[in-house]
């Protein structure tokens, strides 16, 4: 009983400890000339389909639910993010060579299409996050016509 007891104080104080050390970045929201919707505006139907679902992971533009404010929880998020935009970021899509841009844009119509973006994990505690087969069209569609405008440009 006693050892329990010690246990379980170790563990909310090293808890309480990871509260005061937060990850570096946290939030950042800029939108700067390279970005992709500056270069190609979008219908607000697709800004919200982007906003929705791939934004918080894909961009310059994360929205850090309050949970984030969590440790370890903030961590694991801000891992997500970086990778996420280190993949792809859509508010610097626009300073690729356009060849990179095109490959980058059809790699979103196949994860969008194969459904293996938006993540499952983000989907579940954001319902703007789970894309139904119409929305899914309309984001591939402005996608591939993003990408073969980029294309055009450069013949
Ligand atoms: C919760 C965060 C998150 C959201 C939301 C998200 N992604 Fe991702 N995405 C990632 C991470 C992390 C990676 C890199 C690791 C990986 O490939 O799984 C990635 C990788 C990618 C890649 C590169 C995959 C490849 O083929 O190499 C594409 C393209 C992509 N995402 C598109 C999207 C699109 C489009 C949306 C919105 C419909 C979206 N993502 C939403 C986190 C996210």
């Amino acid at each position: 009983m006693k050892l329990q007891k010690i246990i379980l104080v170790g563990v909310a104080a090293v808890f309480l400890a990871l509260q005061l050390v937060r990850p570096a970045e946290k939030v950042v929201t800029t939108t700067g000339p390279n970005d992709l919707l500056a270069h190609h505006p979008a219908p607000e139907a697709v800004r919200r389909l982007l906003a929705g679902a791939c934004d918080d992971c894909h961009s310059d533009q994360t929205h850090h639910p309050w949970y984030a404010e969590i440790e370890p929880v903030g961590w694991w998020l801000a891992g997500h993010v970086r990778d996420g935009r280190a993949a792809l970021n859509f508010s610097t899509l626009g300073a690729l060579p356009a060849r990179e841009a095109v490959h980058r844009l059809d790699q979103c119509v196949d994860a969008v299409n194969h459904g293996e973006m938006p993540p499952g994990s983000y989907q579940l505690l954001h319902g703007d996050a789970r894309l139904g087969p119409d929305e899914k069209t309309l984001l591939t569609a402005w996608f591939q016509a993003v990408g073969d405008r980029i294309s055009a440009a450069e013949k």
